[in-house]
Formats: C-alpha cells, structure tokens, sequence
C-alpha cells in the first residue's frame, strides 16, 4: 500500500472456520481498516471482537446502521446464505468479496453479478487457490494447453457435507483449468458416486472445450491421503504441478529441440533406442513459486487484491462473472453425474 492511500474500512460476515481466517487476515493488513465482525451467533462475534479489538454485530442491518462507513465486505457465510447477505450490501454500496461457491445455482450467482454491475460495486469471489504461488506460475507461462489431468483428494471431514464434492472441492479446479483454457465449454462428461453423504463424495469429469482442450478433473473427499495435483500438456511444455507442497517443473520441448531431432531421426531409421536413458534427454526446470511482497499466503494475496480493487473502483482478478461461471460448470458436472448410465 502506498503511503498516500486510506486503509479501507472492512468487516467480515460469518465468523465460523473461514470467516476467522479472513478476519484475521484482515487484521494483518495494513491496507484495512477493520470495524466489526457479524455473526448470528453473537457468542461467536463477540469471542472474535475481543481477540481481534473490533465491534460485533448480530446482522448485516446492525452493521449498515452502526458503520455507514464500511467499504468493503468479506461474506463468509454457508452458501445457502450468500445471495441474502451479499444482496443486502451490493444494494448498499458496499463492495463483496464472496467465499466461493459465489452461490449454489448459476442463475443465483447472476442475481448478484447483476446487482455489482448496477450499483457500480466491486464483487470478488473467494477461489482462494488461483492466489496460489503454483498456480500463479504455470499462468505466467502463457501456455495454450491441450490436456489437463486434475486430481483433488483428501480423507472425509465431515464438513460441507450439505453440498457434493464437485460445489465442495472440484470448484476450485474448475475455476483454474476456466482460468487457464481460456476457451468456451463445449460438452461434459462425468461419473460421481455417493459413500457419505447424499450428495456424490467421488467425482470424476471430462470437459471438452471448443479449443480441443480436454480437461480431466477428478475429487474425492473418501481418499486416505491428501493430493492436489495438476499435470498440463501444450504444444511447447509439460507442466507437473503439486499445488499443496507448492512444487513444479516444466519441461519445455523447444529447449530439446535439436536432441528430439536427432532422436525422431534415429526412430524413423529403426536404429535401437533400448539403451538412451529417456529421462536424461529432458531437462526439468523448477517453476518460482515466489508470492509478491507482502503477500505472506494465497489468502493475504486474495484480501489485498480485493481491497486493491475496491480502492481502484475495478474488477478483483475472480470477479462475480468468473464467479458465475465456474458455478454454472459445477452444475454441469453434477448434472452429467445424474444423467450417467450405469449397467
Ligand atoms: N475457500 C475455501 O477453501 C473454503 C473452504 C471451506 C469453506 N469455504 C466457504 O466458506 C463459506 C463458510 O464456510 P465455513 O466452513 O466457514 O462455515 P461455518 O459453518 O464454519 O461458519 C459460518 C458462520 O456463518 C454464520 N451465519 C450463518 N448465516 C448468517 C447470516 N445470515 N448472517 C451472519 N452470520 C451468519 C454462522 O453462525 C457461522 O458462524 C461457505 O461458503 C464455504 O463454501 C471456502
């Protein structure tokens, strides 16, 4: 934040497991002013106000009428609540950054697009993981991919267990592969099973974009270990990515280009290859995984890009349009989950 610039004036709605880490990240930022943390558990409120020095507020109206001031919002609460609550703040004013899934249909999330647009507000969604340092480097690559394998596992919480692994967990990679195709859907595939819970706990999905990109998604929240992994094929690299250690290599073809010549030639001679170590043909080189100063963790990196937003009276880098569309995906999936034929 430079000298000259206010610190925002910021709350945060929904004081549960996210909305803690949002207030005190907030704390933390010398770009925010925060005024109060509302909850309707005022014994949840008040516990945060204290620890943080801040006002408590039981609702969203107590906040607008004690703090007319307020700019900027972090909505933490359950999905089912965020057109209600983020409704009542972009009518007012107020800009929203909305944890994702921005809402649980497509047509729920344009309500509130539509309302930011109107009002002229900023509206951010929380998909926390396109901060991510790994995920920022293979973005910065510029690359155009081709085929993309995306594995998000983890053992059962017993959390979000109203909604399906897909609105729960593969949103997050639907966002990112949206973000990094860069190209319209064309069709879906995908099978999903129920374990736990009513919903699917197990998901696997094929997206085929208009690009020819072809898209492999798979989530389970039923694994017995935690994996977050990406692997992305262009025509130039090979991109292998453990977006939870924050580790990658990419392996680029043109930097091979006059091995893989004589290589293709020795092949189309039909000479023996038995014997040519494959992996020393490849050099791997490591993505920078550096977060700008400042922005100490993906979700430090998301506020600050919000308020930096907020303060420029422009759009945050996951805006509510992006916000809708990967919902408007989700729902595709689940969708094509229900429509699969088992025999
Ligand atoms: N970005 C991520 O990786 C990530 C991870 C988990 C959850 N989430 C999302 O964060 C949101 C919150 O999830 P959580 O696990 O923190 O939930 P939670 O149940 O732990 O907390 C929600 C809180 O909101 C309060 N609340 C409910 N309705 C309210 C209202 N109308 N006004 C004020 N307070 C209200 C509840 O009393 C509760 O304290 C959900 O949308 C969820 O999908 C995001």
């Amino acid at each position: 934040m430079a000298a000259q610039e206010q610190p925002i004036n910021v709350a945060v709605v929904g004081t549960g497991r996210m909305g803690a880490h949002h207030v005190r990240t907030y704390r933390n930022l010398a770009g925010a002013n925060l005024l109060a943390v509302v909850d309707l558990d005022q014994n949840r409120a008040n516990e945060l106000a204290n620890q943080y020095g801040c006002a408590a507020c039981k609702d969203v109206t107590e906040l607008l009428e004690r703090f007319p001031q307020v700019q900027a919002v972090t909505v933490a609460v359950p999905t089912v609540y965020h057109v209600p609550v983020a409704s009542q703040l972009l009518k007012h004013g107020v800009a929203c950054l909305v944890e994702k899934p921005l809402a649980q249909t497509s047509d729920e999330a344009a309500i509130l697009t539509q309302l930011a647009y109107r009002h002229k507000v900023t509206l951010g969604v929380g998909h926390t993981e396109r901060f991510n340092p790994a995920v920022r480097a293979v973005a910065a690559l510029g690359l155009k991919p081709r085929f993309m394998d995306v594995q998000r596992v983890s053992p059962m919480t017993f959390r979000s267990l109203d909604i399906g692994v897909v609105m729960d967990m593969m949103i997050h990679d639907l966002d990112i592969v949206l973000h990094l195709v860069n190209s319209p859907l064309k069709r879906v595939e995908a099978v999903g099973m129920s374990v736990i819970s009513e919903h699917e706990d197990i998901c696997n999905a094929r997206l085929v974009f208009e690009s020819g990109c072809v898209a492999n998604v798979t989530a389970s929240r039923m694994a017995l270990r935690t994996e977050r992994r990406m692997r992305l094929f262009s025509d130039d690299a090979f991109v292998n990515l453990d977006y939870q250690a924050r580790t990658g290599v990419v392996i680029h073809q043109s930097a091979h280009a006059d091995k893989l010549a004589e290589i293709r030639q020795a092949v189309a001679a039909g000479g023996d290859l038995s014997n040519v170590d494959y992996t020393e043909l490849v050099s791997q080189e490591t993505l920078s995984m550096e977060l700008p100063e400042g922005h100490d963790d993906p979700l430090t990196a998301q506020s600050s890009t919000f308020l930096d937003a907020v303060r420029a009276g422009t759009r945050h880098l996951v805006d509510g349009q992006a916000g809708q569309d990967v919902v408007d995906v989700a729902q595709q999936v689940v969708q094509a989950v229900r429509e699969h034929q088992w025999i």
